[in-house]
Formats: C-alpha cells, sequence, structure tokens
C-alpha cells in the first residue's frame, strides 16, 4: 500500500495548530512548571531501561492532542504498517523499506514481493558469525599464517559512518582487534591510516552497498596496491572481504564469492549497519554483542509499532521536532551525549536525518509550502559546553536540544560520573529557568559589585531561560540499549517524513555533484577546462596553473 498524499499544512490539525502556536509562542517554561507540580509526571515515558523527560518543551496537553491529531490526519498508523510490512514506501526507487526486517526474530515472516527474505537474512547473520568467530578466535589467517590484528573497513556514507559510530560506541565492549576506518577520497585519509600496518594481519573490509562509489572504489584500489607491495594476486582473497548487493562488481575487483556478504536494496545506506555492514561492528565486540544491538533495536521496533502515541517515544519526539521546526520556525536541533563512547553519534544521524529528509518536494510531486527537513548537529557533553553552549544559552536561535546521559558509568570511576551528570542535570535546568534580573542583582549585592558598573553588566548577565530539551536518562550504555537508541531516532526521521508528506529513502540530491566531480576530473586530469560559470572556471584555472 502506498503510503497516503496528503499536504499536512491543509488538516484541521495544522490550522488549529497554528492558533495553538499563536497562544503558546509567549507562553514559558517558567510559568508553566511553576503552576503545574506534576508537569514532570504528565510529559515523560518510562520504557525499560529509558526514561525520557519531555516536560521541559514549551508544550501542554492541548499541544499534545493537536499534534497526535495531526499524526491520525496523515494516517501516520496506516503508514507504520506498510513501513514493518515491507510495502515499496521507497516509492521514487521502487524499493520497500526494511532495516527493521534485519533485526527480527528467526521466527518472523517478512515478505518483499511475496518472497519471505527472512531465511536469507539469518543465513546472512550465520555467515558474519562463522566470519567474525573465526577471526577473532585466530583460526582465520593471514596469507603468512598469522592472526589479523587490524581490520580496515573501507566505505563511506551509510557503509561507514553506522559502523565506525557503534565500534566508537561499544569500545568498552571491544576485543583484541584494531578496526580503522577509512572513507575520504582524500590520499592522506588513506596514507594516515595505513600508516604502521602489517599486511601479513591486515584484514581489508570493502562495505559498498552499490560498488561503484568513487570513494571507496579508490581506497580499495589504493589499500590493494599497498596490500600487494608485499603480497601475491593469489593473497588479496584472504585479506579482502566485500559487503555488498552487487557480486558481479565484487568480484570483478578480485574478491573471492565465498568473502561477499550479501545485502538488499531493500537495505537503505544510512539504515544498513544492522546488515553485513555491520561486519567490523561484530569483528571489534564480537558476534553476540553485535547481535545484543540488533535485539535492542527489535525492542524499539516493537515499541514503536505498538506503544500508543501518547507513550511512544519516537512518535512523541518527532512530533515535539515538528512543533518547533514549523510552528516556532526552529532551524536547527542539537543533540547531546553526556559520554564520550557516542561522540559519533551526531555525525551519523546527521546523514541518518538530513539525507533522508533534505527535501523540498511532496509526495505529490510538488514543491512543499513547509519546512521539512531539520539540521542536526552536537557534540558530547560536557565538551560542547565549553565550545558552542553560549549560543544555544544566550543566542538569539532557537534550539531544541537532546540531552542524552546514563545512570552508570561504564568504568566505574564514580566521582569522574557524578561530576559528569551533575553537569548533564544543570544544563537542561539552567536552559529552562535562565537567571532573572533579581537573581543577577542578589548575586552582584552578594559580590559587592554595585553601582554604575552593576547597572551596566545586568544585561549581560540576564539568562531568558524557556529554552526546550529533551532528556533522555538511560541506566548504562549497552549493545542493546544503544541499538535501541539508534532505532528510536530511526523511526523519528520516519514519523517526520511521514508527516512532511515527502519520501525519506531517496536522495537523488547527492547525485548531481558526483555527476560534476566526474566530468571535472576528466578535465583536471586531461589539463583542460571546459565550460562552466566564471567562477568554476576561473578555480580550475587557477588550480591547475598551480597543481
Ligand atoms: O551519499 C550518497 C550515498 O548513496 C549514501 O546514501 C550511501 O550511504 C553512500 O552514498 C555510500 O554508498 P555505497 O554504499 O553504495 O558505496
Amino acid at each position: 500500500m502506498a503510503l497516503q498524499n496528503t499536504n499536512p499544512s491543509g488538516t484541521q490539525a495544522w490550522h488549529e495548530l497554528r492558533g495553538h502556536f499563536a497562544e503558546m509562542q509567549f507562553a514559558t517554561l517558567q510559568e508553566m512548571f511553576a503552576t503545574d507540580p506534576l508537569r514532570a509526571e504528565k510529559f515523560h515515558i518510562k520504557w525499560q531501561d529509558f526514561l525520557v523527560d519531555y516536560s521541559k518543551n514549551i508544550i501542554n496537553e492541548k499541544t499534545l492532542q493537536l499534534l497526535q491529531q495531526l499524526a491520525n490526519e496523515v494516517d501516520l498508523r496506516g503508514a507504520m504498517e506498510s513501513y514493518f510490512g515491507g510495502d515499496d514506501i521507497n516509492r521514487t526507487e521502487g524499493r520497500a523499506v526494511l532495516h527493521t526486517a534485519l533485526r527480527a526474530p528467526e521466527t518472523a515472516v517478512i515478505k518483499v514481493d511475496g518472497e519471505n527474505v527472512m531465511p536469507e537474512v539469518y543465513q546472512v547473520k550465520h555467515k558474519i558469525k562463522q566470519f567474525t568467530d573465526a577471526v577473532i578466535g585466530g583460526e582465520k589467517k593471514g596469507y603468512t599464517g598469522k592472526p589479523f590484528t587490524h581490520i580496515v573497513n573501507i566505505g563511506i556514507g551509510g557503509s561507514d559512518l553506522g559502523p565506525n559510530m557503534v565500534v566508537e560506541a561499544l569500545k568498552f565492549y571491544a576485543n583484541q582487534l584494531d578496526v580503522r576506518f577509512i572513507s575520504n577520497v582524500d590520499g592522506d585519509h588513506v596514507a594516515e591510516s595505513l600508516k604502521g600496518l602489517d599486511p601479513e594481519t591486515t584484514l581489508f573490509v570493502i562495505v559498498s552497498k552499490t560498488f561503484t562509489t568513487q570513494e571507496t572504489l579508490s581506497n580499495a584500489e589504493t589499500a590493494r596496491e599497498w596490500f600487494l607491495k608485499s603480497a601475491s594476486q593469489d593473497d588479496v582473497a584472504k585479506h579482502f572481504v566485500a559487503v555488498s548487493t552487487n557480486i558481479e562488481k565484487v568480484t570483478g575487483f578480485g574478491i573471492h564469492e565465498d568473502n561477499i556478504f550479501p545485502m538488499w536494496d531493500w537495505v537503505g545506506g544510512r539504515f544498513s549497519l544492522w546488515s553485513a555492514v555491520g561486519l567490523s561492528i561484530a569483528l571489534a565486540v564480537g558476534y553476540d554483542n553485535f547481535d545484543n544491538l540488533l535485539k535492542g533495536a527489535h525492542q524499539m521496533d516493537e515499541h514503536f509499532r505498538t506503544a500508543e502515541f501518547e507513550e511512544n517515544i519516537p512518535v512523541i519526539m518527532a512530533l515535539l521536532s515538528i512543533w518547533y521546526n514549523n510552528f516556532f520556525d526552529a532551524e536547527s536541533e542539537a543533540l547531546i551525549p553526556y559520554t564520550q563512547y557516542l561522540q559519533k553519534l551526531a555525525p551519523y544521524l546527521q546523514q541518518g536525518i538530513m539525507e533522508s529528509n533534505g527535501k523540498s518536494v511532496g509526495r505529490d510531486g510538488n514543491p512543499v509550502n513547509y519546512q521539512t527537513g531539520t539540521i542536526i548537529w552536537g557534540e558530547p557533553g560536557t565538551n560542547s559546553q565549553h565550545a558552542f553552549f553560549q549560543l544555544i544559552h544566550q543566542g538569539t536561535k532557537l534550539i531544541p536540544t537532546d540531552f542524552i546521559g546514563f545512570v552508570k558509568s561504564l568504568h566505574g570511576d564514580q566521582d569522574h560520573h557524578d561530576k559528569l551528570m551533575s553537569n548533564f542535570f544543570a544544563q537542561t535546568e539552567a536552559l529552562l529557568s535562565g537567571k532573572t534580573e533579581a537573581q543577577v542583582k542578589a548575586e552582584f549585592d552578594k559580590a559587592g559589585i554595585t553601582g554604575e558598573k552593576a547597572a551596566y553588566l545586568t544585561p549581560f548577565k540576564i539568562f531568558r531561560g524557556n529554552k526546550p530539551t529533551n532528556t533522555l536518562l538511560i541506566d548504562k550504555l549497552t549493545p542493546q540499549s544503544l541499538g535501541s537508541l539508534i532505532a528510536l531516532y530511526e523511526h523519528k526521521i520516519f514519523v517526520q517524513g511521514v508527516i512532511w508528506n515527502i519520501f525519506s529513502y531517496d536522495q537523488w540530491g547527492v547525485e548531481l555533484g558526483k555527476q560534476l566531480a566526474n566530468s571535472i576530473l576528466g578535465e583536471i586530469q586531461g589539463g583542460e577546462v571546459k565550460e562552466h560559470d566564471s567562477s568554476t572556471e576561473f578555480l580550475l584555472q587557477e588550480f591547475l596553473k598551480k597543481r
């Protein structure tokens, strides 16, 4: 079943939300908390080891009711059935969107074009398990009989960001293998990444869904050349494996068919870490941890599929984001994990969110008349506090922010963790409450600052507060909770795409640059600049002169 085609701005709910916004834009969190002692009680969701407190948002019961009405009017439930049911909701590419099947139990029946895909999914999972067990256990050896010590993942976009983020996030659970990632076509990136590696003990995992991506193929070729300086062509089979849908191209590259881990066109690149694209994850942390990551994601899938909207974490977070994006005109959202392990979560979700929902044509083929995809950015706390938090606190822009923190630290240094978490709680409180003129004055009185100096400094010291935040407090960073967290954001993307009436699972916007780069490469290598706009032509001429 195709997704319903409804311009959200034409719905009754949207119309009422506009009216409601006219009232709410002047509401303050400070006032709402002061007048309702049950606010936190009302606006939170507890699910498994997650506590999501969304009470520090500029909303009331009516806001939520209207946002849910919006979800109903665009038939979010029907869309969810199509999503999980394997309908080709990626219409412009004629594909289903079934990363959820990759983490479903073996007994599930999920059909694409009438065929149950689960047996194939589990076949590949078994292959991943066998292979990774053998590499980690040292039974699988390199061309001189030594066990592998280093893994190099070569891929870009979804074939890099997901595994890269998870390997970093689960470092605590890692085994002895050193896992590196090469993505950029910048030769300096490959050169730096290959430094210090021993070809006898290095295993390359080439990840490319299409196996046509310029960056990945160039990097793979450079890696192979580097390897062949010490080994022979026959040894390539022992040191290069690939993850792809394009078997023909992979074997053409020289990788043996047994060393190909297949994936399917119904898995989008940016949602593919659950497939064999996660091979580097399974190598880094072992198959069981990889499987637990998938289990955590599946639990979130079940929550999303079955919970009522008012108790549904991805739905509520998506609706809140729409409230700020489309009514408050907030353009970006920040994501601040209070753990260094999640330092790559924001870059990972930048692809997930911005490649998915950065669209301006509606499902009816017409330009949309409302804002879509949000800009996402962030860095771990507390580093971010000393970098860009000034702007969130006192700048002119409204930046709704997600705070993600964990009750327990992994290494168990309680003193550090208490300090970290006191910052976590303090920031959302400061963003809510701000600092009033009276508080500034009291501080000045205490510090003995008076008269002109106090009067001059006062406006700079006032914080208006009233900055919206979500707090996600999770018991512990485990493979399972990480899986649930990633799946949460995946479903948030889906809900927003449904409501914005766009196609979230294609990415035509990245094609033009690729095409132009190919023709410019020909001009650079041929030494002859063809016709461009005058700026590009001038820049190319200058580049060629100095090259
Ligand atoms: O950036 C565009 C894109 O198609 C992404 O969607 C994808 O994750 C990435 O390129 C890499 O593609 P592939 O896995 O086919 O090399």
